[in-house]
């Protein structure tokens, strides 16, 4: 036996130890390796479980949320503006108006064609044609249009007091109008949405520019 556990590569004295004891260090070495083997499987499923449901709460939370774009109208010049306050008071105005559409969704809204009303005093002035289209996904759709606004066609009891308004050196008008459409998320989820718009502008008619201007 004493024979037999004296190996040329390894003989007993030089290294301090029996056969015996390495067999039984080799497989204490082969428990660690596979221990470690397995904690590093173990490790990875976790790891990989964990991207997974972020993964999916991410999707759910961020990416499948459908939020109604915005519908506003931005800060624009006055092109003409006239105003008469004295003996038939009256205002005629043109402009072209930034009407925008801002999409945050992570997919494309199309939305029908649409009419954004001016109104003063709560009765129209005029009209802004909001043609069919899309606003891309994170993006904002820019659409300019020409206006013409008018007090022709204002009833008598505004009118009868627009001549003071407009001595105040100040026209207010709202924007308001809703765009109708569907928001199509990764090419096949769908969800109709609408977006108003109300914006009120105060306009100062000796300088002829907006100066403020809100959207709810
Ligand atoms: C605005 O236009 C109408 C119709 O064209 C006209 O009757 C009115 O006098 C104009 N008002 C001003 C202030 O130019
Ligand atoms: C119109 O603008 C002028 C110049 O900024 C300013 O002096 C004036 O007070 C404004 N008018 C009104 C009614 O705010
Ligand atoms: C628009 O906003 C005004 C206040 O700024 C509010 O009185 C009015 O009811 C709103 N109109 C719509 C259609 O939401």
């Amino acid at each position: 036996m004493a024979e037999k556990n004296q190996n040329q590569y390894h003989p007993p004295e030089s290294n301090g130890y029996h056969r015996n004891d390495q067999e039984s260090l080799h497989t204490m070495e082969d428990e660690e390796a596979k221990r470690k083997k397995r904690m590093k499987w173990t490790i990875g499923i976790i790891a990989f479980a964990i991207f997974q449901v972020v993964q999916g709460l991410f999707f759910i939370l961020v990416i499948m949320k459908f939020k109604s774009p915005k519908f506003r109208v931005g800060d624009f010049p006055v092109q003409t503006l006239t105003v008469e306050t004295q003996a038939s008071p009256s205002f005629n105005m043109s402009f072209v108006a930034p009407i925008r559409v801002k999409n945050t969704n992570w997919g494309p809204f199309k939305y029908d064609a649409s009419t954004v009303y001016f109104t003063y005093g709560g009765v129209q002035v005029g009209q802004a044609i909001i043609p069919k289209s899309k606003a891309n996904f994170k993006s904002t759709k820019k659409i300019d249009v020409s206006v013409t606004l008018s007090s022709a066609n204002l009833p008598s009891n505004i009118n009868s007091n627009l001549g003071s308004k407009l001595s105040s050196g100040v026209i207010t008008l709202t924007s308001q109008g809703e765009l109708k459409g569907k928001i199509t998320i990764m090419f096949m989820f769908k969800k109709k949405k609408s977006s108003q718009m109300n914006c009120t502008m105060a306009i100062n008619t000796t300088t002829k520019v907006v100066q403020s201007l809100s959207c709810k």
